[in-house]
């Protein structure tokens, strides 16, 4: 019998690598989560492109043409339930949300954010990064709550912070992993395998990593 597959909705702003990475994901027969629509709030946005590529229904909502946040999201909230979607992953949607829109779909929509949270929030996280001299950075993929990148951490990638590390070096490091980090917190998630305990996300059954992540490495 075939997967039963979690729909999901994803909502973007721009290039949409990380759809384009959940993306792929999805065309695997196995991967229990399939994107059945694809939301942007900026018309033109390139990750439109790589949805209807990929024969995704995509839709523009430009947030401009509201005249609220509030009735902006139920908008989106419209097309999203219509479309049968059960989880919504953000993946570089630049918009805050309201906190209607954020509690509606508490524990079923995730974010991925480009810095090992709680460190790092908001924007230009690769500057504050390299500012901070921290020597491990990364991603996160975590719930969305209404506070801005502070729900339950789903996973975290980490990579080294280089001597040489500019923004754009450390960015694309960081991106790769995001790429790797965001598909497979949407499986865990579609599966049924991330339980919230208040602030935290359990993970059932993830796989032994090791028990350190150290640089410099010597
Ligand atoms: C990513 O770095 C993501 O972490 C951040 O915005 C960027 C979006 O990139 N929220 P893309 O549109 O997925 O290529």
């Amino acid at each position: 019998m075939a997967l039963q597959k979690v729909k999901v909705a994803v909502l973007i702003s721009g290039r949409g690598s990380n759809l384009q990475a959940l993306l792929d994901a999805a065309t695997d027969p196995a991967y229990p989560a399939e994107i059945v629509l694809v939301i942007s709030n900026i018309a033109g946005a390139y990750g439109l492109e790589r949805a209807a590529k990929a024969g995704v229904p995509t839709l523009t909502i430009e947030h401009k043409a509201y005249p609220s946040r509030e009735a902006f999201d139920a908008e989106m909230d419209k097309h999203i339930r219509a479309a049968g979607a059960e989880l919504i992953c953000l993946a570089g949607f630049m918009r805050l949300l309201s906190k209607d829109f954020s509690e509606a779909w508490n524990g079923r929509m995730l974010n991925v954010h480009p810095a090992l949270l709680p460190s790092f929030k908001g924007l230009h996280t690769h500057r504050k990064a390299i500012e901070a001299g921290v020597k491990l950075h990364g991603c996160t993929v975590h719930f969305v709550t209404p506070e801005l990148d502070d729900g339950p951490i789903i996973v975290q990638a980490a990579v080294p912070v280089l001597p040489d590390d500019d923004e754009d070096s450390l960015a694309a490091r960081v991106l790769e992993q995001e790429h790797k980090a965001y598909p497979l917190a949407l499986k865990l998630v579609a599966e049924g395998r991330v339980r919230l305990e208040g602030r935290v996300a359990k993970v059932a059954g993830a796989a032994d990593p090791g028990n350190r992540l150290l640089f410099p490495a010597g």
